[in-house]
């Protein structure tokens, strides 16, 4: 006994150095870092998550790009705008690729757009791109359902009153409303609770999916898969999601709307029709299923939470508000719709617009890309399938583009004459190849919400409450804390 208890103890004792001069062997030809631990790597003293703060200490020491280790496998991180600019935008095509964790393989197979890759990726990213631009996001196309979901809310919010509200609830449905309307062709009612179920388990999955328990399950599958825990749920909620849109689907094919398709189901099925024989397609209902989860939990979220930091931040900085309430009433003179277009017209609003994004910033430290050809980058040749993250975080407050990076401030994108003032450094939806396919709809989406909601409401703190708190959530997204408002008609 005592014999196989010391040679169980010497076995896991070479086992451990062993992985520990594995790590040291691939590590050499990789930008240095803090040194890894065998089978944990970096994770503990990352606290098992991308905190865009445990960046910001790392930099300090490693300067612009370093490794860490998550487990056994490598990430490279870009820090500051120069460095993310050159990987994503001057090597768009070698960093085009996405890596497929053990989690996102058992959730979505390689399916769908955020984390496809190759062949079957691009072909459904382009029809994605495709899909969106024939629904149209002119006048009569998507442009018009938001401005119904605004209005929409609108009523909503006036209804309350000015009692205080937590709005966050309101402001995901009608968001999640305009996806609806381009995904499903139709929205629902707030009311509808299979809707409200849907939204729901969209959030838990986006959580869950950015969670602890998320990256544990990536740096030990064949532990997580059989422990119980919150991770089991993830994939509860996937098939939930599925369920729901094979519904859809099936609703789609009774009605026979293919003929004039009118959202992307239909788009979808009218393709998988047209390209049945064709050995290249990677058109077929796993792929459709897949797309419209995408685009749910990739274009509801992101938009919601940034309306959320909008009306925080008026809270916070009540003489922004007060100057935007201003110029809305100088320029826009009648009740009719706001259009993208309007924006042209309010540089101020605009400018606040684009700084609630910077602040608020929701993709914190960003996705992470994989590397689907050798890249030289800063001196370094990063090998093919190598883990890279271009911090979006640290390009958002990169203190070489922005004056006061940590602090909200509509100057930002403003000249000294009050005209608006673009800014390179301005990257919320990352850039290159896979930048976010849905930025277009998501700065409609943030014009003609904010825009909407400022014309016709002023924001208040609720009676007793004199702090506002503008620091935020880390969960998958950076999120505000939740908070109540008072929304008073004007
Ligand atoms: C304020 C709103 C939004 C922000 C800040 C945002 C940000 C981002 C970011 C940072 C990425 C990662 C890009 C990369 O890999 O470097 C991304 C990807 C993506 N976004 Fe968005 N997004 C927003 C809204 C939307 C909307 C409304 C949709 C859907 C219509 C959408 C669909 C997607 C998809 C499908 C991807 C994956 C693209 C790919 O891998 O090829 N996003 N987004």
């Amino acid at each position: 006994m005592w014999f196989v208890q010391q040679f169980l103890l010497v076995f896991v004792f070479f086992l451990i150095f062993f992985k520990y001069l594995k790590l040291r062997w691939k590590a050499r030809s990789l930008p240095p870092g803090p040194s890894p631990f065998p089978l944990i790597g970096n994770l503990w003293t990352m606290r098992f998550n991308l905190h865009p703060e445990t960046f910001n200490k790392l930099t300090k020491h490693y300067g612009n790009m370093y490794t860490v280790w998550l487990g056994e496998t490598p990430l490279i991180v870009l820090h500051g705008y120069k460095a993310v600019k050159n990987a994503l935008v001057s090597h768009s095509e070698e960093m085009s690729g996405r890596p497929v964790t053990n989690l996102m393989a058992d959730v979505s197979h390689g399916k769908g757009i955020v984390v496809s890759n190759g062949h079957s990726w691009r072909q459904q990213r382009r029809f994605g791109l495709m899909t969106l631009r024939n629904l149209g996001l002119g006048k009569r196309g998507l442009e018009s359902r938001i401005q119904e979901e605004a209005q929409n809310l609108l009523e909503i919010l006036a209804a309350q009153n000015g009692e205080p509200m937590d709005v966050s609830e309101f402001i995901t449905h009608a968001v999640a409303n305009v996806i609806s309307a381009a995904v499903f062709g139709h929205r629902f009612s707030i009311d509808d609770p299979t809707f409200q179920k849907l939204v729901a388990i969209n959030q838990e999955l986006i959580e869950g999916l950015g969670s602890k328990w998320g990256i544990l399950y990536d740096a030990f599958p064949w532990l997580m898969k059989r422990l119980p825990g919150p991770h089991q749920k993830i994939f509860k909620n996937q098939e939930f999601m599925y369920n729901f849109i094979r519904n859809e689907i099936r609703i789609h094919q009774q009605n026979e709307s293919l003929e004039e398709p009118d959202d992307l189901i239909d788009h979808y099925l009218a393709q998988i029709a047209k390209t049945s024989g064709d050995p290249d397609s990677t058109f077929d209902t796993p792929n459709l299923l897949q797309v419209v989860v995408d685009l749910f939990t990739a274009g509801t979220e992101s938009t919601a939470i940034s309306l959320q930091w909008a009306i925080l931040l008026m809270l916070a900085y009540p003489d922004i508000q007060e100057n935007i309430h201003k110029e809305i009433d100088q320029v826009l003179q009648d009740s009719s719709a706001i259009t993208y277009e309007d924006r042209k017209r309010l540089p101020y609003t605009n400018a606040v617009i684009h700084e609630i994004q910077r602040f608020g910033n929701i993709a914190a430290a960003g996705v992470i890309r994989r590397s689907v050809k050798d890249i030289s980058l800063d001196g370094f040749s990063i090998k093919k399938d190598i883990n890279i993250l271009p911090n979006i975080d640290s390009v958002l407050h990169d203190p070489m583009y922005w004056e006061t990076p940590y602090k909200f401030n509509p100057k930002h994108f403003l000249d000294k004459d009050g005209n608006f003032k673009p800014n390179e450094a301005f990257l919320p939806f990352s850039a290159g190849h896979r930048v976010c396919l849905g930025e277009q709809l998501a700065r409609f989406e943030l014009v003609i919400f904010v825009i909407t909601l400022m014309r016709a409401f002023r924001f208040r703190l609720p009676k007793g409450v004199t702090e506002v708190n503008t620091n935020y959530v880390f969960k998958l997204t950076l999120q505000p804390y939740p908070y109540k408002v008072c929304i008073i008609q004007r």
